[in-house]
């Protein structure tokens, strides 16, 4: 099982490559980034786990060695935001790295299972699927935006309003739409974990909020010194690791991720069907297969208060998903 991570020195990335190197199931580990990345590797190469660490920089095919044989790659390369912006401020930068790395990726691991972390979600992940169709090795199972930090910080904040932060690990909210502010849509009726009936109309929309922008909670309090990156590497190793166990043949696994509907068979299209909008992508509880996306699950029964989260969430996320689509022209 090799994991290869784009954008390894970064924030994100180097804590994340800790966490996969931590990984048991991981049996080799390639580290690439613009810098830094060979001496990150060589810190990592040091602790007592089965994997064998390898760090690249751009010279010598950098790239192409650190994706040969890769079976999941994870990409958490590009600028972060500072106050003030939104994560669709950072398509200008972040969309040429990711349509460059994909680029990568079709054509030395086209089979490989990419998990897109670089913001804006909503978008890079139609980006890696555009170069992918360019390149003629498209397959709607293997790519996965990651929403996990969503999910995350659901679980914890739901927590705190039961007052017990010890259920975090196992409360379970699916999180569904996209990955930036009102795409975000928690529905928290299906909460494992039910909220008290007594709670406020009021309190349940403050919860819903910090769900929704709980990622500004932490560009403010960073100050200018980036986003989320701790937090966001933990959601990316487990989610990683979740798509890790079911290559591995684990059964049973759903997790909820951005991954586009195209395939009938995996239930995108009765997705489509409950949306009422043929959109490409969609953030849904996913069960996780052998190849990827085995099955696509709806929404199930929401309340009509989420239905309307949902559909205020679809005009946004169309708009993000089409300027995804329109970076990379794919000729028809
Ligand atoms: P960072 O600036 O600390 O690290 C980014 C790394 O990417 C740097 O090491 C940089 O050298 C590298 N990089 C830049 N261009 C590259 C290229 N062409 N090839 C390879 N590596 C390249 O940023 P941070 O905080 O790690 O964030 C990374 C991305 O993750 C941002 O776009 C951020 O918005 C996103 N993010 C996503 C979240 C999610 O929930 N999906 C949550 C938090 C952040």
């Amino acid at each position: 099982m090799k994991a290869v991570v784009l954008g390894a020195a970064g924030g994100i990335g180097q804590p994340l490559s800790l966490l996969l190197k931590a990984n048991p199931a991981v049996t080799e580990l390639a580290l690439y980034d613009i810098v830094n990345s060979p001496g990150v590797a060589v810190d990592l190469s040091h602790i007592a786990t089965p994997s064998k660490v390898e760090g690249f920089l751009p010279p010598d095919d950098g790239l192409k060695k650190a994706l040969t044989g890769a079976n999941v790659v994870v990409i958490p390369a590009g600028i972060p935001r500072k106050p003030g912006m939104t994560r669709d401020d950072l398509f200008k930068i972040n969309a040429g790295i990711v349509r460059d790395l994909a680029t990568g990726i079709a054509t030395t691991a086209p089979k490989a299972f990419v998990l897109v972390i670089s913001n804006p979600v909503n978008s890079t992940v139609p980006i890696v699927a555009e170069v992918f169709k360019k390149h003629g090795v498209f397959d709607p199972k293997r790519i996965f935006g990651v929403t996990t930090l969503d999910v995350v910080r659901a679980s914890t904040f739901v927590s705190e309003i039961l007052g017990n932060r010890s259920l975090s690990p196992s409360v379970s909210v699916p999180v569904v739409g996209g990955h930036s502010g009102v795409t975000i849509v928690p529905l928290l009726s299906q909460s494992s974990h039910p909220l008290p009936a007594s709670l406020e109309t009021s309190a349940l929309d403050a919860l819903i909020n910090r769900i929704q922008f709980g990622g500004d909670e932490v560009v403010k309090a960073k100050d200018g010194a980036g986003s989320a990156t701790l937090s966001m590497a933990y959601a990316g190793a487990e989610f990683a690791g979740k798509v890790i166990r079911a290559v591995n043949g684990e059964k049973g696994i759903v997790a909820p991720t951005f991954v586009n509907l195209a395939s009938d068979k995996t239930g995108g299209d009765a997705l489509k069907k409950e949306l009422g909008k043929d959109l490409e992508y969609f953030s849904a509880p996913v069960e996780l297969g052998v190849d990827g996306v085995a099955k696509i699950h709806g929404l199930g029964k929401i309340t009509p208060a989420e239905k309307v989260l949902v559909e205020a969430a679809l005009p946004e996320l169309s708009a993000n998903i089409e300027k995804g689509v329109a970076f990379v022209e794919v000729p028809k």
